[in-house]
């Protein structure tokens, strides 16, 4: 199983390809380093991102969890000004190497997320693909990171769902999501959820994804119960 994202063909269910705890922060950059040098990541983006930002104007974007950039790359493309943040060296690496190449700009910093703050207010479009934290650590990020978003600007949130346990994401039901789960996690927002189904292996596999699209308030509606 794995934390394989959407499109890729395999999946493991290997404990070593959790995002956060139990590994130490420099731990967790190694163990993703080993698994980029090794394997070759998918270069598509997220495909209900994609559907999500159809008429959506480019601004600033920071993808939270980048590693090679499938997502920064395919926003930066599309004009947006993005920032990603990831803690392995080797995945930041790869996406430098794919932006030049695309004679792209992207900003790049190697952070680890549980400690990392991003600027509040700061971004029309804050990313969170495929992160799997577990649950003491989750709300207080996905405040952090919501934080992040300006006001009328919008946080995608997409991951394993907990129907896709044991088949792919990592081997922990607690750090798969649910529409329920989302939903609170991402109170204060107008929020949208939905549940994916995608095929991988040779197509009899079916994998479960959890998304979200949340729009947070604009300064004047603050505190009067958006969602
Ligand atoms: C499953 S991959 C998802 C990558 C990308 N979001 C995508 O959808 O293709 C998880 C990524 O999160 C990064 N990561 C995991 N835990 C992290 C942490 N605590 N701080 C920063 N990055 C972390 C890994 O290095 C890896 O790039």
């Amino acid at each position: 199983m794995t934390d394989q994202p959407r499109g890729d063909a395999h999946e493991d269910t290997s404990p070593q390809n959790h995002n956060t705890s139990p590994q130490a922060p420099s731990e967790i950059g190694a163990i993703w380093d080993d698994r980029f040098a090794t394997n070759e990541w998918p270069t598509e983006p997220d495909g209900p991102l994609v559907d999500h930002l159809c008429g959506v104007t480019p601004g600033s974007a920071i993808d939270l969890g980048c590693g090679p950039g499938r997502n920064a790359i395919w926003l930066a493309r599309k004009g947006w000004s993005v920032t990603g943040v990831d803690a392995s060296a080797v995945g930041l690496n790869q996406a430098r190497l794919r932006a030049e190449a695309d004679g792209i700009n992207l900003e790049l910093i190697q952070a680890d997320l549980t400690t990392y703050q991003p600027p509040p207010k700061s971004f029309d479009l804050v990313v969170l693909a495929n992160m799997h934290f577990s649950p003491e650590e989750r709300t207080a990020l996905f405040e952090r990171f919501g934080a992040a978003v300006k006001p009328g600007g919008h946080f995608y949130v997409s991951g394993h769902h907990s129907e896709s346990f044991g088949i792919a994401g990592p081997p922990d039901i607690e750090r798969l999501f649910t529409e329920e789960l989302l939903l609170e996690l991402l109170t204060g927002f107008e929020v949208t959820v939905e549940r994916h189904e995608r095929r991988t292996g040779d197509g009899d596999i079916v994998i479960v994804d959890a998304v979200a699209w949340a729009t947070a308030p604009h300064d004047d509606q603050e505190g009067q119960g958006v969602q």
